[in-house]
């Protein structure tokens, strides 16, 4: 293993904007989600309001209703200082699933994940492994608006924005996720260890509803900490190696 790829920038962060990516989406577009002027009734999604009714009714909806329902939510604080939310990119039918953690300052102006520095390292890595965003890629985070100054979502926030997540797998089907860091894993797996214990272990996501079978997981590092931590990138091309791996064996 310590053949690891050189994950650099290819061009400079401000420079054109990602492959796959249309710059103005037409409205009912599900690979853009969550640029949709229309609101929800606002009872459905009043701050601190988690209830089993507005789960439910998000495990309902298709793409054009998550995305209606995710521009309009108003289920935690993180609503008041979005400029958009965003809700995911990519092929709606991927097999490959990658979750982050939430919007950044360039995510919240475009309204598409991992658009910023960590998203030209993630498209690096995800180059590395002969995959391109939007073919057979979806990309997602946990919370679908900017925590305000990129701080990590809070675990209330993450709860409050599960049942989307949940619903995007669900109407995704991937057979395999990738989560991306700490809070991504919270989100889909719970408080359940270190990142560092995380990795490399087998773990599977199941659904709510138990409506599909469990979907393997992969966990590894984000792209903003590799970013930070250049000697870990070893280490995540380690979990790449092994999710590609993985992925042939679900073949
Ligand atoms: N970091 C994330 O976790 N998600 C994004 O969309 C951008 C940066």
């Amino acid at each position: 293993m310590g053949l690891s790829p050189i994950w650099r920038l290819r061009t400079p962060v401000a420079a054109s904007p990602p492959p796959m990516v249309a710059a103005e989406p037409p409205a009912v577009d599900p690979l853009h989600a969550a640029r949709a002027e229309h609101a929800l009734p606002a009872s459905d999604d009043t701050p601190g309001v988690a209830d089993a009714g507005r789960a439910a009714r998000i495990a309902d909806m298709d793409w054009r209703e998550l995305q209606v329902s995710v521009a309009a939510c108003r289920a935690c604080q993180l609503c008041s200082e979005r400029r958009q939310a965003v809700l995911g990119v990519g092929d709606v039918h991927a097999d490959w699933l990658f979750v982050g953690e939430g919007p950044g300052a360039e995510e919240d102006a475009r309204g598409e994940p991992f658009v910023g520095p960590a998203g030209k390292l993630l498209d690096a890595m995800l180059a590395a492994i002969d995959l391109r965003r939007g073919d057979d890629v979806y990309i997602a985070n946990a919370v679908k608006c900017r925590p305000p100054r990129n701080r990590t979502p809070e675990a209330g926030e993450m709860a409050a924005c599960a049942p989307y997540l949940q619903r995007q797998i669900a109407l995704i089907q991937p057979r395999l996720i990738v989560l991306l860091g700490r809070a991504a894993a919270h989100a889909l797996l719970g408080e359940i260890g270190s990142l560092g214990s995380l990795r490399g272990r087998s773990l599977s996501y199941s659904p709510p509803a138990g409506s599909t079978r469990p979907i393997p997981l992969v966990v590894t590092y984000h792209p903003a900490y590799l970013l930070r931590t250049l000697p870990d990138k070893a280490k995540a091309w380690e979990d790449l190696c092994r999710a590609r791996a993985l992925m042939r064996s679900l073949a």
